[in-house]
């Protein structure tokens, strides 16, 4: 390609070449046709237009546009296409909106495939226009009159561009030479029968569905290596690659190519008759399937192949792909790797990777998955008023790492002296320990992974909260107010009364304007959150859930079964079917949006929703490890601090449905099979907000039961109303069952056990709580946590709800924040009670 020469060689099909000919000599024709019009010899101008007319009737679709053609950015303009058919020239709609972009893509599969785009970063509005001209070639213009330029530079006069079969659209002048061509220009994507010369780029897209510039590269460099690497975007700055197929250069003068052949092979080579391969794996026919090689937006650079027929309903597949594992990351000095900062990496089969936010961090653009995620706080290390202790504590993951983000090793240490090490200093947001050893890490982390073969544990720092639910990613805001504070006080000490007198009043003022400003933001948040539910049609569920066909759960309300929906990229998702609800149109609508509105770390995030005649659907995100029953009276049982991190969890999902959100919301039904389990064992919170849709008496709250016998509270069975305090009741249960991994009820065990609140109540006035745990080494250990959780539950099942604490009060008591007293006897005019 280099020169301009446009070859009749290895890269154009014999017919395509006789095709473009006979369009020249016709696009020709047709001038000398308006020239000689009066002309004797029109007759035979005539026949030979005539000869050509098969070829020529078609005149957009059969691969040669003409000069002056133009193309209008609309969702119905019909595209320039190749003479096959199988590739298509023209705009593709961004998703609904109403920007354009200029691309060349596969015409003929369903799915869309863009091999090649002009605009990613600036999408065409709608009624852009994109001409072919014979001084500048492509010329895109906007609905405004902007003009960009899209095959710049163009050397000569352009006669006729043509969309190949092959998926490249070259520009061509009068003597059938190669002005412009796509394949010059790659994108993200490089096809059979294209090469790239050294100093090719290919550039990922920022996501599936947004062609701006994203954060990776591939670099065809000199010494003949394909490299892979991130790029600090919006600069140019390219890390160290993170892949590079390390071949040896040959000499110095010898010059590689990037080669995609016809058989679909992918290839270095070498002008000293050297090839190196990329492509793994067997030659794949090129006949019956579409090939493609892409960057991905993930970092991933993967051959997919596709059959050419629509009728199976086989799509893009994998052939090969590097790197082998894009989440580890050897020598990687800077950046953030394949995920964002804070964040860890897991390869999905497809050897693609998920990115996930660890407890307690979370990410910072929700409608990103490939963002960086935000720690719940960052440490300062101004000298502190309280102890470590008292302010910080972990959460501790297995199995995860961030190999890049160091800044001390200590050994010999084991994990409590790690953790201790990382608790004293104030630089320190995460302790790994393994073998020994102890790295301490600093904020930002990166290159984050999942190993199971680690065999290390992450404690990661956060803060103790008082505030519990304190809104992920807040503690910015309220930081920036206390250092106002600090200097309004400093300022106030230095100054004399009139002064002091003038600043009162500023301060007062100041802390109006930022009260104001916290109520406008949670306003915004909020009005956000809820234009994210999705709406589905059943189709679309029917699909997703692949005819309902996979059960994961039967719940009061209906069955819930498991999905895969596009949102974004794809995602798993659990869709709840609902039977038993009210008929009213209204309420459903009502609790969808308020379910909608809720957004915290312990609760199941609802994603979506159907409402479409007799289908009411729930669509929630997939929580992979199932609900609690399942752990606490199965054989899988889960450690004392994971337990006690539950607890705690559960406490702050049901603080925040009662005290933080905007809409007061009982849930009714506090039990294991409610609560849910995340990646990291994180307890979610799972149909709140739905007792109010039950189809049952609605006149009179305090007749209609709505929970699940033996969590109930006592005042369903009389005439009281229904509170909050009826779930910190059935919490009280719950956290009963978690301390002692036992049913509340279990009438095996042995009479004066069988029912649990019972025997706790009596095992706590003798002091033998050891025997609730039976056999749990770490929880008896723990004596003062178990004691402590123990009276919670106590004070929680009060037959009274006067007496049973709020769920903020539960949290604080259970975070050993607020000193616990003694439980009064949890039934006192209870005339069951034994003894
Ligand atoms: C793509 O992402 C960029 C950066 O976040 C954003 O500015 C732009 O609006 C997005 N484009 C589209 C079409 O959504
Ligand atoms: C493509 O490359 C492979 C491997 O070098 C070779 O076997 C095949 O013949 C080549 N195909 C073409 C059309 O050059």
């Amino acid at each position: 390609m280099k020169g301009g020469q446009y070859i009749f060689g290895s890269l154009v099909d014999l017919d395509e070449i006789l095709c473009s000919i006979s369009k020249y000599f016709m696009i020709l024709a047709f001038v000398r046709i308006k020239v000689n019009l009066a002309m004797p010899s029109v007759l035979h101008h005539l026949l030979f237009l005539m000869i050509l007319v098969p070829s020529s009737a078609v005149a957009q679709t059969n691969g040669t546009i003409a000069v002056g053609a133009s193309l209008t950015a609309t969702d119905s303009a019909t595209p320039w296409l190749s003479l096959s058919g199988d590739f298509a020239f023209g705009f593709q709609q961004l998703g609904k909106s109403d920007l354009f972009l200029l691309s060349i893509w596969y015409h003929k599969i369903p799915e869309q495939t863009i091999t090649w785009y002009a605009n990613g970063d600036n999408p065409a509005p709608g009624g852009s226009k994109v001409e072919l001209t014979a001084d500048r070639g492509l010329v895109l213009t906007d609905p405004q009159g902007e003009l960009t330029v899209i095959s710049d530079p163009v050397v000569g006069s352009v006669a006729y561009g043509t969309m190949m079969d092959t998926g490249n659209f070259v520009l061509a002048n009068p003597a059938s030479e190669s002005l412009w061509e796509s394949y010059n220009h790659a994108t993200d994507t490089i096809l059979p029968s294209q090469t790239l010369e050294v100093g090719g780029v290919l550039s990922s897209r920022l996501t599936e569905t947004n062609f701006s510039r994203g954060r990776f590269q591939l670099n065809f460099v000199a010494n003949g290596n394909v490299e892979l690497a991130t790029v600090n975007v919006p600069g140019v700055y390219k890390n160290e690659p993170y892949y590079s197929n390390g071949m040896k250069a040959g000499s110095d003068s010898t010059t590689y190519q990037l080669v995609f052949n016809r058989s679909s092979y992918i290839y270095i080579s070498g002008n000293n008759n050297q090839n190196f391969a990329l492509s793994q794996g067997e030659l794949s026919s090129g006949l019956d399937f579409y090939h493609r090689a892409t960057l991905n937006f993930d970092g991933t650079f993967i051959h997919y192949r596709r059959p050419k027929t629509t009728l199976g309903n086989e799509s893009w597949s994998a052939l090969w792909s590097i790197p082998d594992n894009i989440c580890v990351r050897s020598f990687v000095s800077a950046g953030s790797g394949a995920c964002g900062y804070n964040r860890i990496c897991r390869l999905n089969i497809d050897h693609r990777p998920e990115c996930e936010c660890p407890r307690p961090f979370t990410l910072r653009d929700p409608n990103d998955d490939y963002s960086s995620c935000v720690p719940d706080f960052i440490q300062s290390c101004q000298n502190g008023q309280e102890p470590a202790e008292s302010l910080y504590d972990f959460y501790a993951v297995t199995n995860i790492d961030w190999p890049t983000s160091d800044y001390e090793l200590l050994q010999p240490y084991d994990d409590d002296k790690c953790k201790a090490s990382c608790l004293h200093d104030c630089m320190c947001a995460v302790a790994i320990s393994g073998g020994n050893r102890c790295w301490k890490k600093k904020l930002p982390l990166s290159n984050g992974r999942v190993d199971n073969t680690l065999n290390k544990k992450a404690f990661i720092k956060t803060k103790k909260s008082n505030s519990p639910s304190q809104n992920p990613g807040s503690s910015s805001p309220s930081r920036k107010n206390q250092d106002t504070v600090i200097l309004l006080v400093s300022v106030f000490l230095g100054s004399s009364a009139f002064i002091n007198f003038v600043l009162l009043g500023v301060i007062f003022l100041g802390f109006v304007l930022i009260y104001n400003n916290k109520l406008t933001r949670n306003r915004k948040g909020e009005s956000g959150l809820e234009r994210n539910l999705r709406c589905f049609t059943y189709r679309e569920l029917l699909h997703a859930t692949n005819g309902f066909k996979e059960e994961l759960g039967r719940g009061s309300f209906g069955i819930v079964y498991k999905g895969v929906v596009e949102m974004g990229s794809s995602s798993l998702v659990a869709v709840k079917k609902l039977e038993r609800i009210q008929d009213g149109d209204n309420e459903f609508k009502t609790e969808v949006n308020v379910i909608g509105q809720t957004h915290h770390k312990n609760l199941v995030r609802l994603l979506g929703f159907c409402d479409e005649g007799a289908h009411r659907m729930l669509v929630y995100e997939f929580m992979s490890n199932g609900n609690l029953a399942g752990f606490l009276f199965g054989e899988l049982k889960l450690s004392w601090e994971q337990r006690s991190q539950i607890a705690i969890g559960i406490a702050r999902g049901l603080f925040y449905l009662h005290d933080e959100c905007s809409n007061q919301i009982i849930h009714c039904d506090v039990k294991p099979q409610n609560i849910l389990l995340d990646d990291y064992y994180n307890a979610r919170i799972s149909d709140f907000g739905l007792a109010k849709l039950l189809r049952m008496d609605q006149s009179e709250t305090h007749t209609a039961i709505r929970g699940t016998k033996g969590y109930v509270a006592p005042e369903w069975f009389r005439n009281m109303p229904i509170t909050v305090k009826a779930d910190v009741y059935s919490f009280g249960v719950l956290l009963l069952e978690i301390i002692c991994s036992r049913r509340n009820v279990d009438m095996e065990i042995g009479e004066d056990k069988a029912i649990l609140t019972y025997w706790a109540y009596d095992c706590y006035l003798e002091g033998t709580t050891d025997a609730l745990v039976e056999d749990d080494m770490d929880a008896i250990s723990d004596q003062k946590k178990l004691r402590r959780f123990l009276m919670v539950a106590i004070w929680c099942i009060q037959e009274d709800p006067y007496l049973r604490p709020t769920m903020k009060k539960v949290l604080l008591m259970l975070e050993g924040i607020v000193e616990v007293t003694a439980p009064p006897s949890p039934s006192p005019f209870s005339t069951i009670r034994r003894n």
